[in-house]
């Protein structure tokens, strides 16, 4: 007997915990007989798993259901069927609207009830139309199958969900939930996993990966900085990073682990939103400009290759051209490989939205966008400069766009091209950099002497 795969579709935006979710509701569906395909023609399940941290997240929302409602028309006139759902954040925030909305979706769930997906399957193939938007109680965690989904070489690894934090501006709160650590057993289990499968690099994530608080085996409560000193003891792993940090929660013992753990990639994500005191207070954010000079400072100190990126919002209500000046002050004093910035925008439902004084006119705020993004344009440019002649080691991942070249990732996660054989990908190999670009490094394969002789 031949065993046929229901086809799933499944598109993603947003964070990278959203690009975890995907995979795992895709190794949770295999278990039911779905198998991805690449696209949406044909297929028997589609999800969205939507972002909805920024303007226009619903509108995309709606404009991709238009397309997909299609292939699903094209399926039925043939007898067919397709189930329709919409997942992650704006699944969350507006479900009840989706469904009201787009009659033709079939099944609307947010982050936390994935675990929940083949009884969820099971009632909409009953032809009931499924909306589960609740905070479980249990763990979705304790309730996945094991991961066999992971991203080639690089994996990612979920420790930590949602968020206590409740910065005015953000929706993370709502969509997400209140903190959740996995438990250090779990995650060493997940990491050898991921490891035996391939992953030469492990991505920890969290919406406040280093507030992560896990369960030890003894009982106890462990930290970021205890649980990359475990996962660094994983035969085959090389790499380790962690994403998204909060700068109050970089503590010393964490700040250490840097200087110690060799494997922890020399380049940390550490938004600050702001430079202005006045407006990290109105953003909640609960720190001044000057605490994170201080742990750029101090983790310069303990690791001295060390490189940073960032996340800035230009235009938070309120903010004055000096506060804006502030901000492109602590991007000159810190100096970043990368940095994202963006415009604010209003989410429903968070304090920020009900700001009404000193809003910052959407021309100023773009204005001051193009000068911010100038300012980091300069700076990346200028780092990628400094390989030039070194030898850096290159994680690659995939083929490059021309033929016969191969692309990967430098430990600053700077893309690296060369011309190399594809047998390469999958591996960590030194790399002389001849030339850098805006936003990329090219460069020759290191021959070892004894490879030639
Ligand atoms: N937990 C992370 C941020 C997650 S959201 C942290 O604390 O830094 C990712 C980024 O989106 C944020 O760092 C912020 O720069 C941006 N962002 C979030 N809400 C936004 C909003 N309302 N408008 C513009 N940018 C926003
Ligand atoms: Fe959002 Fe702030 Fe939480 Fe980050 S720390 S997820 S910005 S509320
Ligand atoms: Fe977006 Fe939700 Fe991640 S709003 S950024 S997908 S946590």
């Amino acid at each position: 007997m031949t065993q046929t795969h229901k086809k799933l579709f499944i598109k993603t935006w947003g964070c990278q915990m959203n690009v975890y979710d995907s995979n795992r509701m895709g190794d949770i569906l295999s278990s039911l007989g779905y198998k991805t395909v690449d696209t949406p023609v044909d297929a028997d399940m589609m999800i969205l798993n939507t972002c909805h941290i920024r303007e226009k997240a619903t509108d995309k929302v709606f404009s991709e259901l238009g397309r997909l409602r299609v292939h699903k028309e094209n399926k039925e006139a043939k007898g067919g069927k397709m189930l329709i759902a919409v997942a992650g954040c704006v699944a969350q925030a507006e479900g009840d609207f989706i469904l009201e909305r787009a009659p033709f979706v079939d099944m609307v769930f947010g982050p936390q009830t994935y675990h929940e997906l083949p009884e969820m399957i099971l009632k909409a193939s009953g032809d009931e139309r499924v909306i589960n938007t609740e905070f479980p109680t249990i763990s979705k965690f304790d309730h996945l199958p094991d991961v066999h989904t992971i991203e080639g070489a690089s994996a990612f690894l979920s420790i930590q969900e949602g968020c206590d934090k409740f910065c005015t501006f953000c929706v993370v709160p709502y969509t997400r939930g209140g903190e959740y650590s996995r438990s250090e057993q779990e995650v060493i289990n997940e990491a050898r996993r991921q490891v035996d499968q391939g992953a030469l690099e492990i991505m920890l994530l969290g919406q406040n990966v280093n507030a992560y608080h896990g369960k030890t085996a003894d009982g106890g409560t462990s930290n970021l900085a205890n649980l990359i000193r475990k996962i660094s003891e994983i035969n085959g792993l090389e790499r380790i990073r962690y994403s998204t940090s909060h700068p109050r929660d970089m503590d010393d013992e964490l700040i250490a682990v840097h200087g110690e753990v060799q494997k922890l990639m020399p380049f940390l994500h550490l938004p600050v939103q702001s430079g202005s005191d006045r407006i990290l207070e109105a953003m909640n954010r609960k720190h001044k400009a000057d605490v994170y000079r201080d742990v750029i400072a101090k983790l310069r100190k303990s690791r001295t290759d060390i490189a940073f990126s960032s996340d800035y919002i230009i235009g938070f209500p309120g903010e004055t051209e000096q506060d804006f000046e502030d901000s492109m002050q602590l991007a000159r004093d810190t100096g970043y490989v990368s940095c994202y910035s963006f415009k604010y925008s209003a989410r429903p439902g968070t304090p920020a939205a009900s700001i009404q004084a000193a809003l910052v006119p959407d021309d100023v705020a773009s204005e001051r966008l193009q000068r911010f993004q100038a300012l980091i344009n300069e700076q990346q440019a200028a780092f990628n400069k400094t390989c030039e002649g070194k030898t850096m080691p290159i994680l690659f991942d995939r083929k490059g766009k021309k033929d016969g070249q191969i692309t990967g990732r430098s430990p600053y996660s700077q893309s690296v091209y060369v011309n190399g054989n594809d047998r390469l990908i999958g591996s960590i190999v030194n790399v002389n950099i001849t030339e850098a670009f805006d936003n990329s490094l090219t460069g020759n394969i290191e021959i070892l002497d004894d490879e030639t002789a």
